[in-house]
């Protein structure tokens, strides 16, 4: 695909769409049962209206901001994409790469194809680590250790995960008869991928990986794909585990997933340096409010002690900006990066990011904002439903 040619992050999903075989794209497009977090994530910025200055000349815009002390290019952050490297070959490493050459941090899903020191040395900029406690504490240990010694600087550890959502599509595609590798369950399966032969060309030149590295069983060696199901239910992270992880681990801890604002409190109480407004992109629980929605009540919640962020439904940079007008610090994109790299690998994630980055300038240049970091309430109206859940 000539990624030029993308206006929009829809543009790449489309691309996406065409190159991916049905299971894979719908793994990547997918969320949980009904679909409607996931489908409210996106519209939920649709009710919220811009309250722009105009006439303001502004010598420069700014766009860099800090995170948990890092600087960053512009506030947005790559989320952890589980199994990148089924979408592209090294899909973690490709995204990493360019994260680090547009100036921004690169989240690694413990869930990933490629082995988290060769996504480290991939990038050029800093790079966070996403633990699920698979395999328990001593695995845990041993990942942490693995991430402090490669040089990720923050720990984000995923709450909203006690067992996999149930993603229908998944179900459908054979997503589960596709991983055991038993060619007589694969079979009815297998025709999607036939039909996508530079995608397969591309899984089989890249060793067909089946396994995630970063998590190494004793005994066992890496997990299976077959084998994340089971292993996630058995992994459930509880705010003991979180106060177990705050003392394995000395740097700072990202706690994503977090809905309402009393788990605010529990996540700061437990050692968070900053919190993620997550319900992983409507793949866990359906019918949870979107994350813009949920933002407020955290934000106040969080009473400035924690840097707030948010993911779930950006695929503009206005969106970006209202986030950032309610609270959040910076932004995590998960899917409006994986179809890009999905369409067309480094330079569709590259296309993804200027697209977004573009945006974003472009909108805070119309509201007559100088910078990123001075959007506020005052820039935005939000409706009064939203402002009732603020305790
Ligand atoms: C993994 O965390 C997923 O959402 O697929």
């Amino acid at each position: 695909m000539n990624t030029s040619r993308a206006v929009n992050i829809e543009d790449l999903r489309r691309a996406a769409r065409r190159r991916l075989p049905r299971a894979v794209f719908d793994y990547i497009d997918g969320g949980a049962d009904r679909e409607h977090t996931l489908a409210h994530n996106c519209r939920a910025y649709d009710d919220i209206i811009f309250r722009p200055r105009c006439a303001v000349a502004v010598p420069n815009y700014e766009m860099r901001t800090t995170v948990l002390g890092t600087e960053i290019a512009m506030p947005i952050i790559l989320a952890p994409v589980g199994s990148s490297r089924m979408f592209y070959p090294r899909g973690e490493e490709v995204a990493a790469n360019v994260a680090g050459s547009v100036g921004t941090i690169y989240t690694l899903s413990t869930l990933s194809g490629c082995l988290l020191e060769d996504v480290k040395k991939a990038t050029t900029g800093p790079a966070w680590y996403q633990l699920y406690l698979i395999g328990g504490h001593d695995v845990a240990r041993a990942t942490i250790e693995r991430a402090r010694l490669a040089g990720y600087s923050a720990l984000v550890v995923t709450i909203d995960t006690p067992v996999a959502g149930m993603r229908e599509r998944d179900l459908r595609n054979g997503m589960k008869e596709l991983v055991t590798r038993n060619p007589w369950k694969m079979l009815p399966f297998v025709m999607q991928f036939a039909v996508k032969p530079q995608w397969l060309a591309g899984f089989f030149s890249d060793g067909g990986m089946m396994k995630f590295p970063n998590v190494v069983l004793p005994g066992e060696g890496p997990m299976l794909y077959a084998d994340v199901g089971t292993a996630l239910e058995a992994s459930v992270v509880t705010w003991a585990d979180l106060k177990w992880i705050r003392h394995a681990w000395q740097g700072p801890i990202v706690v994503k997933g977090v809905h309402i604002g009393d788990d605010a409190r529990r996540a700061i109480d437990a050692g968070a340096n900053a919190i993620v407004v997550s319900n992983h992109g409507g793949r866990q629980l359906d019918d949870v409010h979107a994350t813009i929605r949920a933002l407020p009540e955290v934000v106040a919640a969080a009473r400035g002690q924690v840097e707030v962020l948010l993911d779930g439904g950006i695929r503009r940079g206005g969106d970006v900006a209202k986030a950032l007008c309610l609270g959040a610090r910076a932004v995590l994109i998960g899917r409006a990066y994986a179809y890009g790299l999905g369409a067309a690998g480094e330079a569709g994630v590259r296309r993804a990011v200027e697209i977004l980055r573009a945006d974003l300038l472009r909108t805070i240049k119309l509201l007559g904002c100088p910078s990123t970091s001075a959007l506020d309430r005052s820039y935005v109206e939000v409706p009064a439903e939203w402002e009732a859940r603020v305790k």
